[in-house]
């Protein structure tokens, strides 16, 4: 008995295991449903489990039976001490009306299985008619989710806005490999498959976080590809909608700089901006497209947009929790959260190693991007907190005021002051006299003007478009101005 122990131990521990991994208290559970859609597959489940355990308690006991009931039994020869074997049972071969039963039954049981399984696909597939549906472009990369809106012009990543009781159709796309779209709570699983468009549906009943992850191995980060769906009232859902629109408090900070210099080329920040829908879309299929077709030297890949990032819950596609310290680990080194990513192999920040910053420098850009937050967002939420009080700098000369716009947006990051440099974008040198008689009845002043405002308007012969961020049209006009009038001094 002793012996044995070990041997029960484990078999208990195993059940145990199995058990617990079916509790409706994790955040994946299948059984926790929190919508009509969750619903609907859990009800098919249900059917199928309790037909496949009723078809297991039939076949177990007749099996049970039969072995009691006409095992080999040894007879006594009455009156004496020696016994007979059993006579084996009559053997029957081909019975017609036996066969017929056990081909009828579970033909039956396929049909009962059958007609619900082909009414939950189709109810699954598209949201009920006459609802009026959120629309939702999910687009799977390697290794992160991004979330687009449509008809409301928002980007967005890993962390997708929902309105409670409302439909939420879901297109599914791909850029690189097969994903797959699971919110176990929730909905799913639907296949995200490059170049062919999938779609699905999903509600969601009460407010909250529900947890999502990528259910189709797709790399190295397959099991980190996660993302979380964030349920509010419709109210709320729409207060975030609106603040998405709104820009954030203009931040002239260091990290700014930075961020424009080492990271703006791959993830936008402007979701809030005219148009920047339209943009982002051609600019992330430009972005995959440079690193797809030149693995060896692209400096950029499609990437999360990060618009707002401040009032995000997550970092690194659902990996930790959104806190300073985490965003300051991930910058410095990627693979600490998650190995594999595009962003350490591909931006020149990295190449592959720890970021090639000082440490107050990444410090600096994650307070830039936990600045990312729209203008007036948290003020009635968090009411009781002091307002930092705002640093007023002063100019002594235009000039000055230039050359920290110009250090300060980040413009001194990609272009030199020296003849003939190029970081990445061309040198400031002498620019006065190269923009004069760029385009016919534009002034050097106009011309540098529209090529800060609108980048792609004129693009110097030799260099790609849509490198320069899209984003200083959101600068005063006055520090457009001087900054325009400093450059023109660069000589
Ligand atoms: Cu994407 Cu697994």
């Amino acid at each position: 008995m002793i012996s044995k122990l070990p041997k029960y131990l484990a078999i208990f521990s195993l059940l145990w295991v199995l058990i617990i991994s079916c509790s409706p208290q994790h955040q994946q559970s299948t059984f926790a449903n929190a919508g009509p859609v969750a619903q609907q597959q859990s009800n098919l489940y249900y059917l199928m489990f309790w037909i496949a355990a009723l078809i297991f308690v039939l076949v177990q006991g007749a099996l049970i039976f039969a072995l009691l009931n006409f095992r080999r039994r040894e007879r006594p020869i009455p009156g004496s001490d020696f016994t007979v074997p059993d006579i084996p049972p009559k053997q029957v071969h081909g019975n017609t009306k036996l066969e017929i039963i056990w081909t009828i039954i579970p033909a039956l049981i396929l049909i009962v299985i059958a007609i619900p399984t082909v009414r939950t696909i189709y109810q699954t597939y598209q949201p009920p008619e006459d609802s009026d549906p959120l629309e939702i472009v999910a687009m799977g990369h390697q290794w992160w989710w991004e979330f687009r809106y449509p008809d409301e012009g928002i980007v967005t990543a890993n962390e997708l806005f929902v309105p409670t009781d409302r439909p939420v159709r879901i297109t599914l796309q791909s850029q690189d490999v097969i994903h797959s779209f699971w919110v176990p709570q929730v909905a799913g699983k639907k296949d995200t498959v490059p170049g062919n468009t999938n779609v699905m549906w999903l509600q969601v009943d009460e407010p909250g976080n529900y947890s999502g992850q990528c259910a189709e191995f797709c790399g190295v980060a397959h099991a980190r590809m996660r993302f979380r769906v964030i349920a509010e009232e419709e109210a709320d859902f729409n207060t975030w909608m609106e603040a998405m629109k709104t820009p954030p408090k203009m931040d002239t900070s260091e990290g700014y700089g930075l961020f424009l210099a080492h990271c703006s080329m791959c993830h936008s920040i402007d979701s809030y901006n005219e148009n920047s829908y339209e943009k982002e879309l051609v600019i992330q299929d430009e972005r995959w497209d440079d690193w797809y077709f030149n693995q060896e030297e692209s400096v950029r890949v499609s990437a999360p947009n990060l618009t707002h990032l401040g009032i995000r819950t997550m970092i690194a596609a659902g990996q930790k929790d959104l806190t300073k310290e985490n965003l300051i680990t991930w910058i410095k080194d990627p693979s600490e959260f998650k190995r594999g990513t595009r962003m350490q192999s591909v931006a020149s920040v990295y190449k592959g190693g720890p970021a090639k910053l000082e440490d107050y420098e990444i410090e600096a850009i994650a307070d830039y991007l936990l600045a990312q937050i729209p203008d007036g967002w948290g003020v009635v939420k968090s009411a009781g907190e002091a307002v930092e009080e705002e640093e007023m700098l002063v100019w002594n000369s235009a000039k000055e005021h230039g050359e920290y716009l110009f250090v300060n947006q980040g413009c001194a990051g990609c272009h030199s002051l020296n003849e003939n440099e190029v970081i990445v974008g061309p040198s400031m040198y002498g620019l006065v006299d190269r923009s004069g008689d760029k385009v016919s009845g534009l002034s050097a002043e106009e011309y540098i003007y529209q090529s800060i405002v609108y980048p792609n308007e004129y693009i110097v012969d030799g260099y790609p478009a849509n490198v320069m961020p899209q984003i200083f049209i959101n600068l005063s006009e006055e520090e457009l101005q001087v900054l325009v009038s400093y450059l023109i001094t660069i000589k």
